[in-house]
């Protein structure tokens, strides 16, 4: 389909929410609405409104010239459903499991779509893909506060959720030092350490543990101490919610409503133990969600302005399945699924590592 063909498009927001949605949101509508000429159509919570297709919103210039700086997405989202394994509750109260994904091809048609903007993080790139080979114009927008995704070097939504966690560690620290005390503080980013890492090394933390770097909590036991001898009067350790203590596992706090494991909880075993193992007065801070919420920073505004123009352009060339990527400073489109199935990591001996090494942060493996 050319770029004068298309007429009307969609966009919809899944996953976790995370600050810069709605600055993608705008680019788009700006894109298509001004230069195309093509009407934009907001797919309420995720691919909900594909499913019940009275859930829409018709997106106009008017709808999304003052949201640039708002967190959230002004057009929902979740992280529960997807349409290939829909969860339908029968009558009797027993759940049963469908595939409601021609359901989802049937309702595009009937909106009159021509094209799809999908922004997500890794499952819901999955499922665009999964539309994709079913037939329908799909294109990505990677997102998530984790910058787990590959084939991007930065998803928006990180930078805000570093800063997030750095001001918390700025703010603990006076607390911590008129107390004597060590501060153990647990962030978000699921199996990768990027928050913990990149907020603990701007944040000034002594100790950064994550998951790509197992743990010895004795090692950190010792390391808290000698800092105690040298006279230091306060620690903070910031420990991503996937970090791994040597031997031990990963702290689920159950199942998350996509079916993968909710992270949490080491902090406070974390906590427990390094109390146990030192004697020093411990407490605990979960950041937690806050690292989604807000307004987004400078650099996630216009990184999602930047992808969602993007966007609308891979739809004009008529480049479907394809995702926007940031590749050094240039924007660019590959095939989503080379962002899919593999988790972006910290690499333990890259440049980011080393260098918090070289400034002495310990990683509690050695
Ligand atoms: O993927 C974003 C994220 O915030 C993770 O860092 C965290 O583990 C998870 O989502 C929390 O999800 P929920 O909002 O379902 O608790």
């Amino acid at each position: 389909m050319t770029e004068k063909q298309i007429k009307r498009i969609g966009i919809s927001t899944g996953g976790g929410d995370c600050p810069g949605l709605n600055a993608v949101i705008r680019a788009v509508v700006y894109t298509a609405v001004n230069k195309f000429k093509w009407e934009v159509i907001g797919i309420l919570d995720s691919f909900n409104g594909l499913i019940y297709p009275d859930q829409i919103m018709p997106l106009g210039i008017e709808q999304v010239k003052d949201i640039l700086h708002q967190g959230g997405t002004i057009i929902g989202t979740t992280n529960r459903g997807n349409p290939f394994l829909w969860e339908r509750t029968k009558k009797d109260g027993a759940v049963e499991v469908v595939d409601y994904s021609d359901r989802v091809m049937e309702n595009f048609e009937h909106l009159g779509l021509n094209g799809l903007i999908v922004i997500g993080g890794d499952g819901t790139m999955k499922i665009a893909q999964q539309f994709f080979e079913k037939g329908m114009p799909v294109v990505g927008v990677p997102k998530t506060i984790d910058n787990d995704l590959s084939a991007t070097d930065v998803t928006f939504g990180f930078d805000s959720a570093v800063r997030t966690a750095t001001e918390s560690l700025d703010k603990l620290r006076s607390t911590a030092e008129s107390h004597h005390r060590v501060m153990v503080v647990e962030m978000m980013g699921r199996h990768s350490g990027w928050i913990a890492l990149h907020s603990g090394m701007a944040g000034n933390a002594q100790f950064i543990l994550i998951p790509e770097i197992p743990f010895d909590p004795e090692v950190v036991a010792q390391r808290l101490l000698e800092r105690k001898e040298k006279g230091n009067k306060y620690s903070i350790i910031a420990v991503a919610e996937g970090a791994i203590p040597k031997g031990g596992e990963m702290s689920a706090l159950g199942k998350a409503p996509d079916g993968t494991i909710r992270l949490g909880g080491i902090g406070h075993k974390l906590g427990e133990r390094l109390s146990d193992l030192t004697g020093l007065e411990i407490r605990v801070m979960v950041v937690g969600h806050i690292q989604r919420g807000g307004s987004p920073t400078e650099f996630d505004r216009i990184l999602g302005l930047r992808y969602g123009e993007a966007a609308v352009h891979l739809l004009a060339n008529g480049d479907y399945g394809k995702m926007v990527a940031l590749r050094g400073t240039a924007i660019k489109g590959v095939p989503i699924t080379d962002a899919i199935g593999q988790t972006k990591k910290v690499f333990p001996n890259g440049t980011m590592v080393k260098v918090a090494r070289s400034m002495g942060i310990c990683f509690g493996d050695e």
